[in-house]
């Protein structure tokens, strides 16, 4: 629907900032880095959402102790990268606000490292068996 929006006031209209809204409307990609023994939990709590997809994918990263435990004041560290889950799941704009309630009431361990979660926009989305389009075909 917003894809279709957007498309029709740019016939429309130039205007750049109803485009913006229009196109802001649709579709959130919620990218969440985890550990790895949490992607279950994660994963039945989404799909208690409702969400019907996700892809998942085996990822090395860092944070802000740089892969190490323990961070000493003025040292100089090599950086570590630890092994975690990337999970995207691409939702409709009304459902960001749970999935990230999911995702961090899941992940937690209140320990360093539990992860993060990025959200993005996502502006048009195709299933390709049926050729439906954004939201319905989510
Ligand atoms: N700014 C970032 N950009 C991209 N990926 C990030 C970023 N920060 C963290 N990550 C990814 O998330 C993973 C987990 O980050 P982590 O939870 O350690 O963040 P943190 O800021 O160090 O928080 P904490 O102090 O709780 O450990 C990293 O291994 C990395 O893959
Ligand atoms: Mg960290």
């Amino acid at each position: 629907m917003c894809w279709a929006t957007s498309q029709r006031l740019s016939a429309a209209s130039p205007d750049f900032y109803a485009l913006a809204i229009a196109r802001g409307c649709s579709m959130k990609l919620v990218t969440a880095i985890i550990k790895p023994f949490k992607l279950e939990e994660v994963r039945s709590a989404l799909t208690d959402l409702g969400l019907q997809g996700m892809t998942v994918t085996e990822v090395k990263g860092y944070g802000r102790q740089k892969g190490h435990t323990e961070i000493y004041r003025g040292a100089e560290y090599a950086v570590s990268f630890l092994p975690k889950i990337k999970i995207e799941v691409v939702v409709a704009a009304g459902q960001v606000d749970k999935a990230i309630e999911a995702i961090s009431k899941a992940a937690k361990t209140g320990q360093i490292g539990d992860g993060k979660i990025f959200v993005s926009t996502i502006e048009h989305t195709v299933r390709i068996r049926t050729g439906e389009t954004d939201e319905t075909a989510l």
